[in-house]
């Protein structure tokens, strides 16, 4: 009881430098693919993964598309709102200020990106992890510019770090014969050379000051849409969710060496796996009746072309768990937060099952 009652405490005091008037404002960085990405690839001309047509965005905000791969919000979304944390815009956004970023932070997310910087070259244009990494560098010396470099650093350690990449570098590339990695390397030689990468990676950001980091894990690619029309059965890829369980684990165990070996990190490993899983298993019990194909689909094209303005869309967009071929819905995604939300011990704040707002 007594230390239920100091560990919410600490979570309040934590929580409350972020959201009561101080003027610590404490933003947020966010870096990943297309499950995060909110407009970036927009501002791409020369790139093939985007979300700038209808339907999507249609359940978000005025319903227009704004860039987000689904129907409503990303994960990131629904957990920065239930933490009482506004949502970063995307760096590639015209109307990104400098005030902007102090108070609320930035997105540097880009569908097609992966952690390797070969991952999604099909797509032509995209931002890979180590480009975020460059774009969130030219950031920093923008605000030390303006704040100085004392209070910038303090500004970029008390922020919060989200990380989210690696589907796209199994599914478009390791797995894609088109890809020279699907040639060179095995499965367990590819992972070694994944998480190796993603260890520079977030060792660079700790350099550049993140001290809170949440890294995403994969969740079961293998049963998305574009995986599942792959087998005669329709079923889900269990090879390619293997690759994501082995990833999973090997990038759990660097976080718990990250945390330990680098000064003041306090890196959190965020695992949705499981309860996709079961989910996809038992669509009923959480109010899905569609778990194995797009909402929005282009029918008998599937799955060369995926949610276009000339696409069906289904009856109930709450019960189906895919919105397109590759990613989830908001409802998908809702339960994919607050899964991350329980096993991290976020303290929620506000009414999280609201729909959503702009
Ligand atoms: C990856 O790309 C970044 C720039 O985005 C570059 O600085 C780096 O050298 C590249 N790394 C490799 C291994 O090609
Ligand atoms: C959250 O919002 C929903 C929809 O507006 C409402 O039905 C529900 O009662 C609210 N829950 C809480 C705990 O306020």
């Amino acid at each position: 009881m007594k230390m239920g009652s100091a560990f919410l405490l600490i979570m309040v005091s934590i929580l409350g430098t972020a959201i009561d008037g101080c003027n610590c404002k404490i933003a947020q960085f966010i870096f990943g693919d297309s499950l995060f990405d909110v407009g970036n690839n927009q501002y791409l001309a020369g790139s093939l993964a985007k979300a700038n047509l209808p339907w999507y965005g249609i359940d978000y905000g005025d319903g227009l598309p704004n860039g987000r791969f689904t129907n409503g919000r990303t994960v990131s979304d629904i957990i920065g709102d239930a933490t009482g944390m506004p949502r970063p815009p995307a760096f590639l956004d015209p109307s990104l200020t400098e005030d902007v970023i102090l108070k609320i932070g930035v997105n540097y997310a880009s569908g097609g990106g992966g952690i390797l910087n070969e991952t999604g070259t099909y797509f032509i244009q995209r931002l890979c992890f180590y480009k975020q990494i460059e774009l969130f560098r030219g950031t920093q010396e923008m605000i030390r510019r303006k704040i100085g470099k004392q209070e910038a650093d303090k500004f970029f350690q008390n922020a919060r770090y989200v990380v989210g990449l690696g589907s796209n570098d199994f599914i478009n590339n390791y797995k894609m014969p088109v890809y020279i990695d699907s040639w060179n390397y095995n499965d367990q030689s590819f992972l070694n050379y994944l998480i190796g990468t993603l260890r520079q990676q977030l060792q660079l950001l700790h350099k550049l000051g993140a001290r809170k980091l949440m890294l995403l894990g994969l969740g079961p690619m293998g049963c998305i849409p574009l995986q599942r029309v792959l087998s005669t059965s329709g079923g889900c890829q269990e090879k390619t969710n293997q690759l994501a369980v082995r990833f999973n684990q090997a990038a759990s165990k660097l976080i718990k060496e990250l945390s330990k070996s680098l000064p003041n990190a306090g890196f959190k490993f965020a695992d949705a796996y499981d309860i996709v899983r079961h989910v996809i298993s038992n669509p009923g019990k959480y109010g899905f009746s569609n778990v194995d194909s797009p909402c929005c689909s282009f029918g008998p094209i599937r799955p060369a072309l995926t949610c276009t303005p000339a696409s069906k869309l289904c009856k109930d967009r709450s019960k189906y768990f895919f919105w397109d071929e590759y990613h989830p819905s908001d409802s998908a995604n809702l339960i994919i937060a607050d899964e991350i939300m329980k096993k991290l011990g976020f303290l929620f704040r506000g009414n999280h099952t609201v729909v959503p707002s702009p």
